[in-house]
């Protein structure tokens, strides 16, 4: 499959998408207290979903049981909720969230410190997010796809953290999944030369550690952790490839007003 241009049609429904997106993160995130199960976490999103006359797009995808992905602490991605797993204060927890609104798709996570943790966690959440933000600067038509790689790598490396290999981001549209596969370490090729109107899922997954993880720990077939129990990170967002800065659709309006984007992302 070729990697698709998106219709001025189709940029306003995936715009759409992402703003819901960007809205039931928000809400969430405040909503994340010690004590809380992640089956209570994924209740309140798949309600928060429904409420925007969205359907969470991870629900029976591939069989996957949950609404949203809640990982904590050493799981990278694909944490199934459940009444059991508690989440407590030190804790990191990642949520990852897709949303389908009127056919198209929005696809965002972000990473969580809940109450006190500690300076190794905070830091590793700040250049997870700052990853995708030095990505982002050679995100536009005319550079190549593995340029945004080796953009995200190269930074995430440079803290000496290891940067997941076995999973990846992807283009976005109809579907969750679209191509091309999009690396976030460093490639030996150039990668499919960027066009304005395709829309992407940019997600860094990086870890304080090894990059190594393991997919059989839980035996639940999703969780993926890494493989030497040390903290992960994961932060993505659905964007748009445009002749000059990308346009990121999952923000909320308050980050956009708090000057996110330009401050991590000076213009060029
Ligand atoms: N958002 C993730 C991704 O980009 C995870 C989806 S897995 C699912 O691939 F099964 F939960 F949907
Ligand atoms: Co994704």
């Amino acid at each position: 499959m070729a990697i698709t241009i998106k219709s001025e049609r189709e940029i306003e429904l995936m715009k759409e998408a992402g703003v819901i997106l960007a809205k039931v993160h928000q809400e969430l995130g405040h909503a994340l207290k010690p004590g809380m199960s992640t089956w209570e976490v994924d209740k309140l999103a798949d309600e928060m979903i429904r409420s925007y006359n969205c359907l969470p797009s991870f629900k029976g995808y591939n069989g996957y049981p949950g609404s949203v992905c809640v990982s904590i602490n050493e799981e990278v991605v694909h944490g199934i909720p459940t009444k059991d797993r508690i989440i407590k204060d030190g804790d990191i927890v990642s949520l990852d969230i897709g949303v389908i609104h009127k056919g198209y798709q929005s696809d965002a996570a972000r990473t969580h410190g809940v109450g006190n943790i500690t300076e190794e966690a905070r830091l590793l959440i700040e250049r997870t997010r700052q990853s995708f933000f030095e990505g982002l600067k050679v995100a536009s038509e005319g550079h190549h796809l593995f340029e945004i790689s080796a953009a995200i790598g190269d930074y995430a490396e440079s803290f000496g953290y290891g940067v997941v290999r076995d999973l990846v981001g992807h283009g976005i549209g109809t579907n969750m999944h679209e191509d091309p596969q999009i690396p976030n370490f460093r490639q030996l090729l150039r990668g499919p030369k960027l066009r304005a109107g395709m829309t992407l899922a940019i997600e860094p997954m990086i870890n304080a550690g090894t990059w190594e993880v393991e997919f059989d720990t839980y035996g639940d077939g999703w969780s993926v952790v890494s493989a030497d129990g040390s903290l992960s990170s994961h932060y993505e967002n659905t964007i748009l490839i445009t002749t000059g800065r990308p346009e990121i659709l999952t923000l909320t309006e308050e980050e956009i007003a708090e000057g996110l984007y330009d401050r991590l992302c000076p213009i060029k």
